[in-house]
């Protein structure tokens, strides 16, 4: 599974539990075996292990095989048009496992469950269960329901649930990183997007369970934690929330609240040698006091996934991104004043957004030429039921353009990948390394603080190792060196 992809809906994979005694089925009692696939965002990779939790508690173990489930859950993405119909591609591809295994059960969680609740059931006739992203508890019985021969359908959306007291089975783990979900939900209203209202009102996790969980993964030898959130710049949690309710704290005034920066510095103090990243930060969030505490903590990666979408103001207006062309220039420049130019930056671009002409599409690259982003995830524009752009303004620019200009925003992103990366050689870069590289089992592949893969001889090197590479080479997509010190 990609670290560095807050959404690539093609996305998918597998549970595989990283702990072997999981796959064993205890004496006596046959375990039933759980199957979960995962598309999407890193929330729904997070949010699946939550799951494998769940079930785990009520006697489900997780499997990688399809063939041998009792459950199949997909857990969805409806961000794109395209994500939705992989999911659909994918329930056909499941009929013929319940042609052969009648009792089979299959789930349908997360983004597409909240966005087309039990119409799922009408239009997937393969589907037993339908469940949003705040109604994983209630899981457990929602099967006991189908198992009984009924459809059963939770998509209650909460304003409280952040799953704070759940311990996550690590699924698909390399054992060295891993993900900690700090938010939910989404209270911005970008016009193109939709999860608002597959996820819900924007609500924060209790800060000493997000510092104990990252302290567990420490002690368990994981080495980078990466805390998620739809904006995690608006993190903000309240000692009394639970308690009082957010009026009465707000009349009082005194709750001792925490926000981002604070919380950046609690887990960045578990342990040094614990690398913390985040993702994703909204430009309109981002306080220059993240950035100091960035700045001030080396076990904080130099590296800010800053999706600006479109380079033109008027776009950006109709987008509903509360923020202009310029002032998202001045938060690049702020970045690069404080933390350096080393400081990685990414982006999301959307092209062909409703109206957008081809001089606001220059507008676009021409933003990406000032920045020089080191990658960006790449979109053209596709209209989603019930947002405010689909209810308000005409998807009125033809698919033939909008992937024309999505290709040049493709081709020189890929321009600057290199020319970013040639910048990294012959340096030394310090890297924790990840396991084996894809591609020969001769090279281990770690990243740098900026979020690049490293690539370099094996040696005698193990995964969770940090290791100083001299980098002698890249393409746009790695760094590739060998070892100087270790
Ligand atoms: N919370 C993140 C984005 C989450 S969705 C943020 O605000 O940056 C990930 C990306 O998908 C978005 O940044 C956007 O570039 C893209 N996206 C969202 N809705 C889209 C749509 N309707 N069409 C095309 N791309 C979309
Ligand atoms: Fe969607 Fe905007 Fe929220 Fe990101 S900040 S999840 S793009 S509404
Ligand atoms: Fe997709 Fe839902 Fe994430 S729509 S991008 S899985 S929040």
């Amino acid at each position: 599974m990609s670290l560095k992809t807050p959404a690539i809906e093609e996305d998918r994979s597998a549970v595989s539990p990283d702990s072997a005694q999981d796959a064993a089925p205890e004496s006596g009692t046959k375990k039933k075996r759980l199957y979960i696939e995962s598309y999407g965002c890193q929330m729904n990779f997070s949010d699946s292990e939550i799951v494998s939790s769940i079930m785990k508690e009520n006697g489900f173990e997780a499997t990688t095989d399809f063939n041998e489930a009792d459950v199949i859950f997909l857990n969805t993405c409806s961000i794109r048009e395209k994500a939705e119909q992989t999911v659909r591609n994918r329930l056909s591809q499941f009929n013929t496992v319940k042609a052969r295994k009648p009792a089979l059960k299959v789930g349908i969680l997360g983004c597409m469950a909240e966005r087309l609740k039990d119409k799922l059931l009408e239009e997937e006739k393969i589907v037993d269960l339908v469940a949003g992203p705040d109604a994983y508890r209630d899981l457990p019985n929602l099967v006991d329901e189908v198992e009984s021969g009924q459809k059963a359908v939770n998509t209650f959306l909460s304003r409280e649930e952040t799953y704070a007291d759940i311990n996550p089975v690590r699924l698909n783990s390399n054992g060295v990183t891993a993900f900690i979900s700090i938010m939910r939900g989404c209270d911005n209203m970008c016009s193109f997007c939709v999860v608002p209202f597959t996820r819900g009102r924007e609500r924060s996790r209790d800060p000493y369970s997000i510092v104990n969980e990252a302290q567990t993964l420490f002690d368990q030898g994981y080495r980078e934690v990466t805390l998620l959130g739809q904006n995690v710049d608006s993190y903000k949690w309240s000692s009394n929330t639970e308690l009082k309710g957010k009026a009465q704290i707000e009349k009082s005034g005194t709750a001792d609240t925490t926000g981002f920066a604070q919380l950046l510095e609690m887990v960045a103090k578990v342990d040094p040698a614990l690398r913390v990243r985040f993702s994703t930060s909204h430009p309109k969030d981002i306080t220059d006091d993240v950035l100091h505490v960035m700045k001030r903590y080396d076990n904080i990666c130099k590296y800010i996934h800053l999706p600006v979408q479109s380079g033109n103001s008027r776009v950006l207006e109709l987008m509903n991104r509360t923020y202009s062309r310029e002032w998202y220039l001045q938060k690049v420049d702020k970045i690069k004043s404080i933390l350096g130019d080393e400081c990685g930056l990414s982006s999301d671009m959307i092209a062909g957004f409703c109206s957008e002409t081809e001089e606001e599409h220059q507008d676009t690259l021409s933003l990406m030429d000032y920045v020089k982003f080191d990658f960006s995830y790449m979109f053209f524009y596709s209209e989603r039921p019930g947002t405010l752009a689909a209810k308000k303004l005409a998807d009125d620019i033809p698919l033939a353009t909008k992937k024309k200009r999505l290709n040049e925003i493709i081709d020189k992103q890929r321009a600057h990948s290199l020319e970013r990366n040639q910048l990294d050689v012959n340096k030394v870069h310090q890297v924790l390394i990840e396991g084996e590289s894809k591609r020969s089992a001769d090279y281990l592949q770690g990243r740098n603080t900026a979020n690049k893969v490293v690539l370099f001889p094996r040696e005698n090197y193990q995964k969770g190792q940090y290791v100083n590479v001299l980098v002698e080479a890249c393409t746009a997509a790695t760094l590739k060196g060998k070892v100087v010190e270790a």
